[in-house]
């Protein structure tokens, strides 16, 4: 069943920060800054004058970007009023720690527990901003001596460096990471109607990344309007699709998820090695069972299932996890396959599933939904560990759900007593029961179950932040620095800031 073509809003790639449509795979060294605002005029200032980069599409790719995020502190810190804070989405409100509910959920207790984080617990520490720094190899000192400049070390105070290596395709347990991504239906070309799509597809309604464009649901999600008639200043916003009185200072942003995570790569090892006794062709394949792909990123689903690329398959053809076990890492991370199970077809059959009966596999209600938990990952690795990083629309529905609902969570698609591979911090249930197998199911027999995984990752730091459109930048720069900007902007005869004034040349 097709729909006539619905008139969307067409993206506005200048307004948009790069980060969200590209990875920057050739800017190889980077650099996240945890700052607090020490002078917040100073802030707007230098916010006005620094070239943070858009998604505009650039024929000659930069040597360097500078791209920036703030946390709801650094937003009120900066003087965004509480009426348009207040429509940002809970979780970034409450943060990341912000409850001890929240943390249970994400699988952040015990040694993962914000109290013993280095960075980002608010009980101790207010971080107001994330600025992230990339550049080509070599050229990032240069980068960081012209964007901490004078006025900027007049505006923060550097918390923390987050530490990290040039960017290798491996992640520190030796598997190459970042293959699978959503692609973003730029084009919106996708119907997002529940009718049309029930089969998988990796295509994803730019809503679920940025602001103030259709999600998965077909729907704007919420984010802050500003009356300009309260304050003049919103008129640097575009104006509200929604409310065309209202401007939006939620368009063309997106949350951003940050959490450090450390990999015990030798326990790691040593555990599996011990699990198959040395047996190098078996400790290959458990490894690789739990990831869910071998260490080159091929899929263990079979050649034939794989269509154009090792990103390019579904389960469909092994819906009892034999090939590539249901627990794996990347298949609790995106459990792929449509809205509908296999071998759906017709209204009436279409019908009868939705109500929920019929189920041909156990888990099947978990697969149904995978479209509305997709992640953006924009992660980089440092020495023993990943600074992972995403950018979603909606937080509670993408990442938490993710990191909740199929990660941390000890039951999942009809497993029990085993939380994500990799991930999970392997923690009893009230009842006592545990959480540290993982399960291979064989052709052979029974499947073979791994018990007494230890915990190979834990949390050290993480926090949720913004990322606004350039406009909002400017918004806030001329708020918490009115005369400043003020001054420049009616120097540069009004024009509107696009943010690539002063882009480098590649
Ligand atoms: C230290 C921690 C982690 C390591 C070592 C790790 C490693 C990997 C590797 C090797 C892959 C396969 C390559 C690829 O498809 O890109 C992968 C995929 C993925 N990971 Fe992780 N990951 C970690 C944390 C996380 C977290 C915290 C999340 C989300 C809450 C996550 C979500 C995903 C997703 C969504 C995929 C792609 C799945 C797919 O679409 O097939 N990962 N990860």
């Amino acid at each position: 069943m097709s729909q006539p073509a619905i008139k969307y809003k067409e993206i506005e790639f200048s307004d948009i920060q790069t980060l969200a449509r590209f990875g920057c795979g050739h800017l190889k060294e980077s650099c996240l800054l945890l700052l607090s605002i020490k002078d917040t005029r100073a802030a707007g200032s230098w916010l006005h004058a620094t070239n943070i980069e858009s998604a505009t599409y650039q024929e000659t790719l930069p040597n360097a970007i500078t791209q920036i995020c703030f946390s709801v502190a650094g937003l009120r810190t900066l003087g965004l009023a509480d009426d348009a804070l207040a429509q940002f989405s809970d979780e970034f409100l409450q943060g990341m720690d912000g409850s001890g509910n929240r943390s249970r959920r994400l699988g952040d207790i015990n040694t993962n527990a914000p109290q013993h984080w280095v960075w980002g617990h608010q009980d101790i520490e207010q971080l107001h901003v994330l600025l992230l720094l990339y550049a080509r190899e070599a050229n990032l000192d240069a980068h960081k001596s012209a964007v901490l400049n004078s006025s900027f070390h007049d505006a923060f105070t550097i918390k923390h460096t987050l530490p990290t290596v040039a960017l290798v395709p491996t992640e520190p347990f030796g598997f190459i990471d970042g293959i699978s991504q959503p692609a973003i239906d730029w084009k919106q070309t996708q119907s997002t109607d529940t009718h049309d799509r029930d089969t998988y597809s990796n295509s994803l309604a730019p809503g679920e990344v940025v602001l103030g464009y259709n999600n998965e649901y077909g729907q704007l999600t919420a984010r802050p309007h500003i009356d300009p008639s309260q304050d003049s200043n919103a008129r640097l916003l575009p104006k509200a699709p929604e409310n065309p009185l209202l401007h939006d200072f939620g368009a063309n942003g997106s949350y951003l998820v940050i959490r450090q995570l450390e990999q015990h790569v030798t326990r790691f090892w040593n555990f599996i090695n011990e699990q198959t006794e040395n047996d190098s062709q078996a400790t290959e394949q458990l490894a690789a069972s739990m990831i869910g792909r071998h260490r080159d990123g091929t899929p263990l689903i079979n050649a034939s299932d794989i269509n154009s690329s090792p990103r390019d398959f579904t389960f469909d053809n092994d819906p009892h996890g034999l090939q590539c076990p249901i627990g794996s890492h990347i298949r609790r991370s995106n459990p792929r396959s449509g809205d509908f199970p296999p071998n759906v077809g017709g209204w009436f059959r279409r019908l009868v599933k939705s109500l929920g009966f019929k189920r041909q596999h156990e888990y099947d209600d978990l697969v149904a939904s995978s479209r509305f938990h997709r992640l953006l990952r924009r992660g980089r690795t440092y020495d023993n560990g990943l600074h992972f990083i995403c950018l979603t629309g909606n937080i509670g529905r993408q990442f938490e759900f993710v990191q909740s609902a199929w990660s941390a969570s000890s039951t999942f698609a009809g497993l029990k007593q085993q939380q994500d591979p990799l991930l999970g911090n392997r923690q009893a249930r009230i009842s006592g029961a545990t959480t540290d197998e993982f399960t291979q199911p064989s052709t052979e027999g029974a499947a073979r179950k791994t018990v007494g995984l230890p915990e190979f990752v834990t949390v050290r730091g993480g926090g949720y932040f913004f990322m606004p459109g350039l406009r909002a930048i400017e918004y806030l720069a001329r708020i918490s620095a009115p005369e400043k900007s003020h001054q420049d902007t009616e120097m540069q005869n009004n024009a509107p800031r696009t943010g690539n004034q002063n882009r480098q040349p590649g």
